[in-house]
Formats: structure tokens, C-alpha cells, sequence
């Protein structure tokens, strides 16, 4: 029974062509549609690289800004989606929370099942229009206020920390969360952007399959390190603590959240920016311990055990110097990759193939057949 294609965690497996993104893992280099991730991290927003990834081309400034129009139209929720979100108010997890209403909003949707071209791309523009208003009603409705609306002046990121604050925020806040999620926004086959493709490959709809990657992204290997990431740094909580801790964990052969990665062999390039953003913003707060320990872990795992950080690691700081709650680091993860989802959703939807690949059977055959009275 055994086959030699087993390939424990399909890694190095090709399961799929895509023209959304590149990764040179051996180089630490990362392209969206062809454009590098550091020039568009350095010059582009958020929904300049949605357009991009969406409609393979960069938006004049008009196109920009109809498309920034059509989005800011659809951040209301539906009434349906708001009532599930306030009896979910108890819950421990908002990314069970995001889950659950990100189905309800496909369960509502005008054009739920339509999956031609059009419909695809209305559908992930209300997903990504909705998503940060979905976690930031849940977040003030468990806090015991009332949800503000989304106010259609401002810009994606801004207008997700109003409406979780009350307050508009300062350009720097919300230029730091719009680069978060322009960095979040595509990376290849990881393992949502691969559940969510499995689950369109069925010609299932938009919302069934970014319910699905949200369900993968929520694990602490995959999206949920951010939060992990965040977590470790409050334990370890001074650098003279750093050594230990890492002894400790690799003593007990720990896996250390924020570190390591399947493509990446150099620098994390998404980490590069993420780091100097954590420094930047902990200058700003006036409050350097966070960053102090991130440098100080990083270093330490660099030089003992040749583990870079990743993408989760020094997001975490950056959060957390903005003041966002731990437990949201994830969602607002799945918030910048929703847009990534759902392109290759349409790409999936656009060249389908059923994915089914199978399993080396490890189990017995033939066993023979035992009445239920006599076993
Ligand atoms: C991302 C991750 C799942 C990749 O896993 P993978 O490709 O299967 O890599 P492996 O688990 O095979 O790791 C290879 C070696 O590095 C070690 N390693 C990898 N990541 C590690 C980490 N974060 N902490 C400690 N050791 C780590 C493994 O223990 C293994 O060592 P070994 O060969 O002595 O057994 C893994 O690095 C990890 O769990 N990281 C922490 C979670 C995280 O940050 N996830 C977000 C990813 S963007």
C-alpha cells in the first residue's frame, strides 16, 4: 500500500497554477502580480494592491477611487449579520465569531450562489467591505456598546480604528494597519489560501470558501501565531528574560510562535517592514520594551537555532503598540487576506479542476467480518 508520492505536508508539491504571486523563498523575495512586495509596501495602500491583484493592473487614480467609492459603500452589515454578532457576544474567540458571521453574510448575500466573474468580484468586494466592520461591531458589542456605523469619508483602515475607538485615528495609526494588511494580502498556497481553493474547486461560492480559510487561518501554525506571537512576549516580559526563555522551549522542544516558515530560507521580506514599522511606532509610544524583547528573541534564534521571524512575529508588536486587543490580532489578519482568498477563488472558479488528490493507506485489508454478537 505504500507510495513513494507520499509527501508528508504536500511541501514542495506544485497543486496548483497561479499568476497572483510569487515567492523566491531562497532569496527572501515576494511579487504581487509582478510588482515586488517591498515597493508597493513602501508606495501602494491596501486597496491599490487589491485592485492590482484583482484586475492584474495598478488603478489609474480615478480607477482607485471609484473602486475605493464602491467598497465604502457596502461596510454596512446586513441586520441578520448584526443580530448573530450581538448573541455572540459572550464568545471567548472572535475569530469563531468572524467565522460564524462571515457565513451568515453568504447566507444573505444577493447573489450567494452566483459564481460567474461578475458576481465573484461583487461578492469579494462586499467581503472585504464588511469584514472590518463585522469584527469591530463584535468588539464593542462585547465590550457593552453599541456599534457605530461605518463612516464613508474615511479611508479602509482609518475607518475600521473609528469604528472600533469612537475616534479618528492619527495618519500613522492607521497607515501602520493599512500596511499590515497590504502585507497579509497574498502569499501562494499557504494552508487557507489552499483550503479555501480546495473548497471553490467544488464550484462552491465566495462566502463557503473564505468561511473555510478562516477556519484554517485561525490555527496557531498559521494565522493564529500573531496572537501566540504577542502572548510569549508578555511571559518573557524583560530582555534579560529572552535567554532563558529560549533555552527552556527548545529544551522542551517548544515550537516558538512567529518564527520559522515552510517557503522562506532567507529574510521574511514581510517581516523586514514589519520590523522597522514595531520600532517606528514603539519610538512614537515613547514604550521600546516590546521591541527591545522582539530584536532580543530574534537575535537569539537567528544565532542558535538559524530561525528567522516571520510575518507574525513583529506584527504582533505592531498591534499591540497600537493598542489593539490580543485577541483581534488574528482577525484582522483574516481581514488582509480576504482579498487574497477571493482572487484565488475567481482564478480557481476561472480555470476549475476538482482538487482531490489521495491518501497512502496505512491500514489494514480484508479483516474479516464479525456479527455484532459476537465481538
Ligand atoms: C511555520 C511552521 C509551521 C513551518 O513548519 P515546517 O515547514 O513543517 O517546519 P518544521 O516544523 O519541519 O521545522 C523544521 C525544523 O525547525 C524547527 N522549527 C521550525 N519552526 C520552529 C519554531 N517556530 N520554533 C522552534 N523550532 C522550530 C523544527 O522543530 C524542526 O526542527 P528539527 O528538524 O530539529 O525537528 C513552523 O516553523 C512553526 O510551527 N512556526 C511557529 C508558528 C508560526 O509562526 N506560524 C506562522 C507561519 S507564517
Amino acid at each position: 500500500m505504500t507510495d513513494s508520492n507520499t509527501n508528508k505536508g504536500l511541501a514542495g508539491v506544485v497543486a496548483a497554477e497561479s499568476s497572483l504571486s510569487f515567492i523566491d523563498g531562497g532569496e527572501g523575495r515576494l511579487w504581487y502580480r509582478g510588482y515586488d512586495v517591498h515597493a508597493l509596501a513602501k508606495h501602494a495602500s491596501y486597496l491599490e494592491s487589491v485592485y492590482l491583484l484583482w484586475y492584474d493592473a495598478l488603478p489609474t487614480a480615478a480607477e482607485l477611487a471609484v473602486f475605493e467609492g464602491l467598497l465604502a459603500a457596502e461596510r454596512e452589515l446586513p441586520p441578520p449579520v448584526l443580530d448573530v454578532l450581538a448573541r455572540l457576544s459572550d464568545s471567548k474567540s472572535p475569530m469563531a465569531a468572524l467565522r460564524t458571521a462571515v457565513s451568515v453574510l453568504g447566507q444573505v448575500d444577493p447573489e450567494a450562489d452566483d459564481i460567474t466573474h461578475e458576481a465573484d468580484l461583487r461578492k469579494a468586494g462586499r467581503l472585504v467591505a464588511g469584514m472590518p466592520t463585522i469584527v469591530a461591531a463584535f468588539d464593542r458589542i462585547r465590550r457593552g456598546l453599541d456599534p457605530l456605523d461605518p463612516d464613508a469619508d474615511l479611508p479602509h483602515a482609518a475607518n475600521f480604528l473609528y469604528m472600533l475607538t469612537g475616534e479618528r485615528p492619527s495618519e500613522t495609526a492607521a497607515r501602520a494597519l493599512d500596511t499590515s494588511w497590504l502585507l497579509y494580502l497574498e502569499h501562494g498556497l499557504n494552508a487557507s489560501t489552499f483550503t479555501a481553493r480546495v473548497v471553490a474547486s467544488t464550484l462552491a461560492d465566495m462566502h463557503s470558501a473564505v468561511t473555510a480559510g478562516i477556519s484554517a487561518l485561525k490555527g496557531p501554525l498559521h494565522g493564529g501565531a500573531n496572537e501566540k506571537a504577542m502572548q510569549m512576549l508578555l511571559e518573557i516580559g524583560a530582555t534579560e528574560a529572552v535567554g532563558p526563555y529560549v533555552d527552556r522551549a527548545l529544551a522542551e522542544k517548544r515550537k516558538i510562535m512567529g518564527f520559522g516558515h515552510r517557503v522562506y530560507r532567507a529574510e521574511d521580506p514581510r517581516a523586514t517592514h514589519l520590523r522597522r514599522m514595531a520600532e517606528a511606532l514603539s519610538e512614537d509610544a515613547g514604550e521600546p520594551r516590546w521591541f527591545e524583547i522582539s530584536k532580543a528573541l530574534e537575535d537569539t534564534l537567528l544565532e542558535r537555532k538559524g530561525l528567522r521571524a516571520n510575518v507574525d512575529f513583529y506584527c504582533a508588536t505592531v498591534y499591540y503598540t497600537l493598542g489593539l486587543p490580543i485577541d483581534l490580532f488574528t482577525p484582522l489578519f483574516a481581514i488582509g487576506r480576504t482579498a487574497g482568498w477571493a482572487a484565488h477563488v475567481m482564478e480557481q472558479h476561472m480555470h476549475n479542476r476538482l482538487i482531490r488528490p489521495r491518501a497512502e493507506y496505512t491500514g489494514e485489508l480484508d479483516r474479516p467480518w464479525v456479527p455484532i454478537d459476537r465481538r
